[in-house]
């Protein structure tokens, strides 16, 4: 018989908030069986369904089973898999009736619990909604975002973050920016979960705009309300779809830095976003776009064409570069390229 351990928490469960299982109350402490691995992750040894385990000691090991987010800060960690795996664990609670547990909200939350684990395991589309904790650093202190990104539906891609929109959120404080004149403003376009814009807004006293489709504004709405309290100026969202003919603009309402993490993933987009770019940004020799792209197999054209796009508006790169970041997709490594763009010489005579 393997000894019986108090298993500790897994790492990080501080930025993760699984859902709520501590409804019920046992006097006796409850104790995970755990298999000692000293090459691996230590197996966890699951209770068999025909041993009947208690309901407190169901939740406490479904509650054990939460995978969390990657941290985005290096490659995924190897997570706790005991062969032949929970998977086929979890599916035996989702179709057992669970007849020895009485109470059928215990039942019910047994199953709720066991759903979103095996979720969990199904890859990013099939994700539950989570929220993790973006940690931006500034010059003397850390800013910490709370970013909720609910489960994928339809295309919607901007309800998950992305790879560069981290990467280009740590980079903002070091690029060449011009600096802000009073009444500058700052525009991000297809924001998602906005963390590009929440950065900006935590790190420079510049009002910005968080912009995307309708669909994506309810969640974009809840981040912008969950972090308000630490950001340093005023944040606003609206719709902005690039497909609408937004021409015609006045000077005044045009803004100083435009801002894009990931907008070029399909054929339109090159002139759509560069579009955007020529008709929203100031005409002035201090203005800039910053545009961070993952370099995705299969989408060199894409970037070539946005390359093209922006230089047939009259705006030239003036700082670019290559870093590598991490999302939760493929084998979670993804190169970036950034660039700062803005207005040739030539085209503000
Ligand atoms: C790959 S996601 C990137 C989201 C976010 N910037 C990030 O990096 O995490 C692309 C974003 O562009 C938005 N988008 C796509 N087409 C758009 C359009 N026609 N008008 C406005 N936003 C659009 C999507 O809704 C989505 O939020």
């Amino acid at each position: 018989m393997a000894p019986a351990l108090i298993l500790p928490s897994p790492p990080e469960l501080s930025h993760f908030r699984p859902e709520p299982v501590q409804t019920l109350h046992s006097k006796q402490p409850i104790l995970l069986t755990v298999r000692p691995n000293l090459n691996k992750a230590p197996a966890l040894e699951l209770p068999g369904l025909y041993t009947k385990p208690s309901a407190i000691l169901l939740l406490k090991y479904l509650v054990h089973l939460t995978l969390l987010p990657p941290s985005w800060d290096g490659p995924p960690a190897d997570t706790l898999v005991a062969p032949p795996g929970p998977t086929k664990w979890l599916t035996s609670i989702i179709a057992s009736p669970l007849h020895w547990i009485a109470d059928e909200e215990t039942q019910e939350q047994i199953w709720n619990s066991a759903s979103a684990r095996l979720a969990e395991r199904c890859g990013r589309t099939a994700m539950p909604s989570t929220t993790r904790t973006f940690r931006i650093p500034l010059s003397s202190e850390t800013l910490e975002l709370t970013i909720h990104e609910p489960t994928l539906t339809a295309d919607n891609l901007g309800l998950k973050t992305w790879a560069s929109s981290y990467l280009l959120s740590k980079r903002l404080l070091q690029l060449p920016l011009p600096h802000f004149a009073p009444g500058a403003r700052i525009l991000e376009l297809g924001s998602g979960t906005g963390l590009v814009g929440l950065s900006a807004a935590g790190m420079w006293d510049v009002p910005v705009l968080l912009t995307d489709l309708p669909e994506i504004m309810p969640n974009l709405r809840r981040n912008v309300d969950a972090n308000r309290a630490i950001l340093k100026s005023r944040v606003d969202v609206a719709v902005l779809d690039w497909r609408d003919d937004a021409g015609g603009r006045r000077e005044c309402e045009k803004f100083d830095v435009i801002l894009a993490a990931d907008p070029i993933y399909s054929p339109e987009h090159p002139a759509l976003v560069a579009g955007m770019v020529d008709v929203w940004m100031k005409k002035g020799p201090q203005a800039r776009a910053v545009v961070e792209i993952p370099l995705r197999d299969g989408f060199g054209r894409e970037r070539e064409g946005f390359k093209e796009c922006m230089s047939a508006k009259g705006l030239v790169v003036m700082e670019q570069g290559v870093e590598t970041g991490f999302d939760d997709w493929g084998n979670g490594e993804v190169q970036c390229w950034w660039s700062v763009w803005g207005w040739d010489e030539r085209c503000l005579v």
